[in-house]
C-alpha cells in the first residue's frame, strides 16, 4: 500500500482539492483507493464523495472520515490511501508524515503563505522525515511570472516543487460543488492541467 498525504499548516490551501483529484485519477486506473478525510469537524471530502454518489458520477470514490490516522488503516485492502489532512498541522501530523510515502503541501504564491509552509517542512525534516518525501504544489496561480517566482522561492528553500501548478479558476470550485474533481472539469485545458499534475505526483511517488 502507498500513502499520499495532503497536509498544510494553513486552512483553505487546497488539500482537499488535491486529495480528491488524486483519488479520482487513481481509481480510474482500476486501483483500490481510499480517500481518508481527517477533518472530522468539517468532513468536506466525505460530503463531496456523497455529492458524487448522488449525482451518479463514476468512478465511485471510497471516502471515510476518521478523527486521526489510525494504524489500522494501513491494514485495509487498498492500493493507495489518499489522505486529506486536517485544517491545521496537529500532533498527529508527524505520525502521518512518518507513514506516508509522499507528503504534498499545497501553497499559495504570497509570502504569507510560503514562509509558514516552508517552516512546516523544516519542522518535519527536523523531526527526521526524509526530505525526499516532501513536495510542494503551487496553487491559485494567476500568471506564469507568479508561478516561476513561487517555484524558485520554494526550491531555494531546498524543497521539491512539482513543475505543474494549479491556476486560480472558478471552474475548479464549481466542479467540486458538483461532486467532480478538478481533473474532471469541463474545460479541456484546465482538465489537462489537473490531470498532468496528478500524473507528475504519481510518478514522484514511484521514486520517493
Ligand atoms: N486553484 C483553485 N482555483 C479556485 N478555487 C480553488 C483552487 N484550489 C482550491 N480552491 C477552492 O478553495 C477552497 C479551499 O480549497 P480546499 O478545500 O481544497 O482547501 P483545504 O486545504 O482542504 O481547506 P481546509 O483546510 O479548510 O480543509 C475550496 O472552495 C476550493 O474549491
Ligand atoms: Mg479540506
Amino acid at each position: 500500500m502507498k500513502i499520499i498525504a495532503c497536509l498544510s499548516q494553513k486552512g483553505g490551501g487546497g488539500k482537499s482539492t488535491l486529495a480528491r483529484a488524486l483519488a479520482v485519477e487513481l481509481t480510474k486506473q482500476k486501483l483500490n483507493i481510499l480517500l481518508v478525510d481527517l477533518d472530522i469537524q468539517q468532513k468536506t471530502s466525505q460530503e463531496w464523495s456523497e455529492r458524487r454518489k448522488q449525482q451518479n458520477i463514476k468512478p465511485i470514490v471510497d471516502c471515510q472520515s476518521y478523527p486521526f490516522f489510525d494504524e489500522k488503516l494501513t491494514k485495509l485492502p487498498y492500493d493507495y490511501l489518499t489522505i486529506d489532512g486536517p485544517a491545521r498541522i496537529s500532533e498527529g501530523t508527524l505520525n502521518i508524515a512518518k507513514r506516508a510515502n509522499l507528503i504534498i503541501q499545497p501553497v499559495g504564491a504570497s509570502l504569507d503563505d510560503l514562509n509558514p509552509a516552508i517552516r512546516e517542512f523544516h519542522a518535519l525534516v527536523k523531526a527526521k522525515i526524509n526530505k525526499n518525501k516532501l513536495a510542494f504544489v503551487v496553487n491559485r496561480i494567476s500568471s506564469n511570472a507568479e508561478e516561476k517566482a513561487t517555484q524558485n522561492y520554494l526550491e531555494k528553500a531546498g524543497y521539491y516543487v512539482f513543475s505543474i501548478s494549479l491556476s486560480e479558476k472558478i471552474s475548479y470550485r464549481e466542479a467540486q460543488n458538483q461532486g467532480l474533481s478538478i481533473s474532471e472539469v469541463k474545460y479541456p485545458r484546465l482538465k489537462k492541467q489537473a490531470q498532468e499534475l496528478v500524473k507528475e505526483i504519481i510518478k514522484k511517488i514511484g521514486t520517493s
